[in-house]
């Protein structure tokens, strides 16, 4: 069998779900970043993971705030999802860059796109 390194087993497992992390800002306003390192956990409890690099302002906020929204988005935020993943929610408002419409969501005080497929609040 022939050994592959990580990047080349990617090439079979792919492709991954694309998920939009919504997390809260300090300022309270919503960050948004593309993550495709996600994947279902735990049917009982319900538990979902994802992976951030260390950089990111997503991974800080989520550990800070415990809170996050794992949302799918649907297919009118195509080119935006690909932009929110350009620039990081520690120097940039992407949702007032982006200007993306965004909603409230029962349950929570992250809002997130009014387009979205799926919204799993955490
Ligand atoms: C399609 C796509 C998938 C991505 N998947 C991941 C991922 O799984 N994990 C990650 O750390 N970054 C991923 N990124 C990169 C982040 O979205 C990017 O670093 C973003 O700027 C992070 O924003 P933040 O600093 O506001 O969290 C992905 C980007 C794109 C475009």
């Amino acid at each position: 069998m022939k050994e592959l390194n990580i990047m080349e087993a990617t090439v079979l497992t792919s492709p991954n779900p694309l998920t939009l992390i919504c997390s809260k800002k300090e300022d309270g306003s919503t960050n948004l970043a593309p993550i495709c390192f996600v994947s279902y956990l735990s049917f009982n409890p319900p538990m979902v993971g994802f992976a951030t690099g260390k950089q990111s302002h997503t991974g800080k906020r989520v550990r800070e705030t415990g809170k996050v929204i794992v949302t799918v988005p649907g297919e009118s935020l195509a080119g935006t999802v690909m932009a929110c993943g350009a620039s990081t929610g520690a120097e940039t408002d992407k949702v007032a860059a982006n200007n993306i419409e965004m909603m409230a969501v029962e349950g929570s005080d992250i809002q997130i796109p009014a387009d979205t497929r799926l919204a799993m609040v955490a």
